[in-house]
């Protein structure tokens, strides 16, 4: 097959990403505005967003940064903590909140809130199954006796099984999947489960964290695993499943504050987050299954529409910056100051 030259796509969404508040907020939305309609906004900030009014204050903010000229909505997510009223699922629901985030309490950035069993937060479940809100589940255990390659695994087996048996009908996304346990999972389960992948763990396996020394720029979490992994993520990211779709976790950190000691997790890919994706489907010869991972999948899932408009991406070289503001610092996207070969008009 002759790879074509130019792409056009319905415009595609970003079901997970991380914008922060305030000025570094400012400085990163107009990125993911720019290529996405649409954005599952992740809610962990600090203090985290709980409550539906705290999420409709943020959505303001959020939508107050887009560019003129942009559409970009954003779709937003509460932190469910062990204390969540059972009241919070209506009131999330009547304010346009489409999902519920799980973060294990201490598994990533600010999840010190989180939820440090679930059983506590059953009647909250029972709501969102109840009124069909997603529930977003960063699925790694937090046990620190677990190594940290085999948290998602674990997390599949010890909580999310038991999780689907108590709440069969309760929609759950299996956030930035890592492992081929996790593809296997997703790809066998029913409709109810949906799962996103990033641009990061399609494209590189946990070599890449030391290529040449220690590269903090690509440490996220879930951490990237052996190669194995990163090819049965591809296999099912291309094979046409409508359970996988696009899901960036996009997650703007200082330079300074990866570049450190006890750097933070998170790859910064918005200002080239489709064209991330379109090498790695490239890579597979899979460029033809690209669009409906990135622009039908999700809103299926969710039960939105589809967007109607278009975007295109070229085959053309360019350097992704190496360096972008950032509120009153910098950062560093993923891949910057090297050469992509896909670029969006
Ligand atoms: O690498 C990550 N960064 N993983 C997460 O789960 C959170 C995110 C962030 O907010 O920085
Ligand atoms: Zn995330």
């Amino acid at each position: 097959m002759t790879t074509p030259t130019q792409l056009t796509l319905t415009r595609p969404d970003d079901w997970h990403l991380h914008l922060r508040d305030g000025a570094a907020m400012a400085s990163v939305v107009p990125a993911t505005a720019q290529q996405f309609a649409r954005a599952i906004v992740m809610p962990n900030l600090h203090p985290p967003v709980t409550t539906a009014e705290q999420a409709v204050a943020y959505r303001d903010r959020i939508r107050a940064a887009v560019p003129a000229g942009l559409k970009f909505e954003p779709l937003m997510v509460l932190y469910l903590t062990d204390n969540t009223p059972v009241d919070e699922v209506k009131r999330a629901k009547d304010a346009g909140v489409v999902a519920f985030k799980l973060y294990p309490a201490g598994a990533t950035t600010n999840s010190d809130a989180g939820v440090t069993d679930l059983r506590k937060t059953h009647k909250v479940l029972e709501a969102m199954q109840r009124e069909g809100l997603v529930f977003c589940v960063h699925g790694e255990v937090t046990d620190s006796e677990v190594d940290v390659f085999d948290r998602e695994k674990a997390f599949i087996d010890d909580k999310l099984i038991p999780l689907r048996r108590d709440f069969p009908e309760l929609k759950v996304a299996f956030e930035h999947i890592t492992t081929k346990e996790a593809a296997q999972y997703v790809s066998e389960a029913d409709h109810f489960v949906g799962a996103t992948i990033t641009p990061q763990h399609l494209l590189y396996n946990r070599n890449a964290i030391f290529m040449g020394g220690v590269r903090p720029h690509y440490y996220c979490l879930p951490i990237l695993k052996r190669e194995e992994h990163r090819v049965a993520l591809v296999k099912a990211a291309t094979s046409g499943d409508p359970k996988f779709f696009l899901g960036t976790d996009s997650a703007p950190h200082a330079s300074h504050l990866k570049e450190h000691a006890s750097g933070c997790a998170g790859c910064y890919t918005a200002p080239c987050a489709i064209e991330l994706y379109a090498e790695a489907f490239e890579a597979a010869g899979a460029l033809d299954k690209l669009e409906a991972f990135a622009s039908f999948h999700g809103p299926d899932y969710y039960g939105l529409p589809r967007n109607t408009d278009a975007i295109t991406l070229v085959r053309e070289d360019w350097v992704v910056p190496e360096e972008l503001p950032f509120g009153e610092t910098v950062i560093k996207p993923l891949r910057g100051g090297e050469t992509l070969r896909w670029k969006m008009r």
